[in-house]
C-alpha cells in the first residue's frame, strides 16, 4: 500500500506537523536552569517522536499507543534522561518501560513537554491546550487579550508553585469558563519540568535546584465532568477511555494534512468512515492512513 511517493511524503511529514516538532528548540529550556538540556538532547527528543511514529507504522500497531504505551523508542541519551537503564548507543530502538518510570505515549515525550513550557517554567495551560487540540480534538478557544502573565506571587504562600500561581485566575468565572477545561489536563503533567524531566518537587533553590523543603508537585486534578485524576498515569487512562475523541482527532488531522486545507462539514462523513475502518482493522495506524490516502477526496486532489 503506502508505496507511491505521495503516500511516503505524507507519512514522513505528518508526524512532524501533528506533534509540532518544528517548535522544538524555538524557546528552549534556559541553560542555567536546565543544564541537562543540550543540543544532543534536543535532537534526540525530536527524533524520539518521529521514531515512535515510525515504529507504530512499521509494526502495524494500534494508534492507541500514541495515547499510552508500555514501550518507548529511545537512544542512550534519552534513556539516561528518562532514567531507563541498559540502553547503549545512538540508535533508536523500542524498549519496554520499566516499573516506576512514567513514560510511553506522546504526552510523556520530552518534545511535547518542552514545546509547551516557556523556557523557565512549565505551563500547565499550554500543556492542557496541547492535549485538548492534539489528542482530544477540542478547540479550547482563543486566549483572551491582555490576560497577562500568571501571578508572580500568591499572598501568604512563601514558595508558590506554578500551579498555585495559576489557580488564582480560575477563581474568576470569566476565566474559569475556559481554564476549567484546560488547566486540569496540564496539572496532571506537572511531574515533568520545563525540560521534560521527571520531578517530585518544584525547585526554589539557586538556579532552580530542588532543596529539601521545597513543595511537592501536586498533579491531582478534576476534569470538568467530575473525573478525578492524579498525575500522568491517570491522564493516559482517561485519554484512552476517550478513544473516540482521539481517533476522530487523529483522522481529522490526517485528512486536513492530506487535503492541504481546513475541513468542512462535508468532510465529516470521510472522517467518520476512516475511524470506523480503523476500528474494524485493529485500530492500526496503517489502516487509518490507507483509508485516507485512498479516499476519494485525497485521490481527486
Ligand atoms: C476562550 C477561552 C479562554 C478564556 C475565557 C480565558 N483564557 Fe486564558 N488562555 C486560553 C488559552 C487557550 C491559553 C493558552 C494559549 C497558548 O497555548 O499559548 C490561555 C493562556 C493564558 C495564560 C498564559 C498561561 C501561561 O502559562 O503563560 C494566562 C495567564 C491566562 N490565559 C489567563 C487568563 C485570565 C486571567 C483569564 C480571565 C480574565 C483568561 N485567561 C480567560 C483560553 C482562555
Amino acid at each position: 500500500m503506502l508505496a507511491n511517493d505521495k503516500s511516503e511524503a505524507f507519512v514522513r511529514n505528518f508526524a512532524g506537523q501533528w506533534l509540532g516538532l518544528r517548535e522544538v528548540g524555538a524557546n528552549p529550556p534556559a541553560p542555567d536552569l536546565y543544564p541537562q538540556y543540550d543540543r544532543h538532547l534536543e535532537t534526540s527528543i525530536t527524533e524520539e517522536s518521529r521514531a515512535f511514529f515510525a515504529e507504530i507504522l512499521k509494526h502495524d500497531l494500534s494508534v492507541l499507543n500514541f495515547v499510552g504505551s508500555d514501550s518507548v523508542v529511545i537512544n542512550e541519551r534519552l534513556a539516561r534522561f528518562y532514567g531507563i537503564p541498559d540502553v547503549r548507543g545512538a540508535q533508536f530502538r523500542r524498549v519496554p518501560v520499566p516499573e516506576g518510570v512514567h513514560r510511553g505515549g506522546i504526552v510523556t515525550q520530552a518534545s511535547m513537554l518542552t514545546i509547551t513550557s516557556n523556557g523557565t517554567r512549565t505551563s500547565p495551560v499550554k500543556r492542557g491546550t496541547w492535549v485538548l487540540k492534539n489528542v482530544l480534538g477540542i478547540d479550547p478557544g482563543l486566549p483572551v487579550a491582555n490576560a497577562g502573565d500568571i501571578a508572580p506571587k500568591v499572598p501568604g504562600i512563601d514558595k508558590a508553585t506554578v500551579r498555585q500561581r495559576l489557580e488564582i485566575h480560575r477563581t474568576l468565572p470569566q476565566c474559569a469558563r475556559c481554564h476549567n477545561k484546560i488547566d486540569p489536563l496540564g496539572f496532571a503533567l506537572e511531574n515533568f519540568n520545563a525540560a521534560g524531566e521527571w520531578r517530585d518537587q518544584e525547585g526554589f533553590g539557586y538556579k532552580g535546584r530542588i532543596e529539601r523543603n521545597d513543595p511537592k508537585v501536586n498533579a491531582a486534578s478534576k476534569l470538568p465532568d467530575g473525573t478525578e485524576i492524579n498525575g500522568v498515569d491517570d491522564l493516559r487512562t482517561v485519554l484512552r477511555q476517550r478513544e473516540d475523541l482521539f481517533l476522530n482527532c487523529l483522522a481529522s488531522k490526517m485528512l486536513t494534512y492530506a487535503l492541504g486545507r481546513e475541513l468542512g462539514i462535508a468532510d465529516q462523513p470521510t472522517v467518520k468512515a476512516a475511524v470506523a475502518h480503523s476500528k474494524k482493522n485493529g485500530y492500526t495506524l496503517r489502516s487509518l492512513i490507507q483509508f485516507i490516502v485512498t479516499s476519494e477526496s485525497f485521490g481527486s486532489k
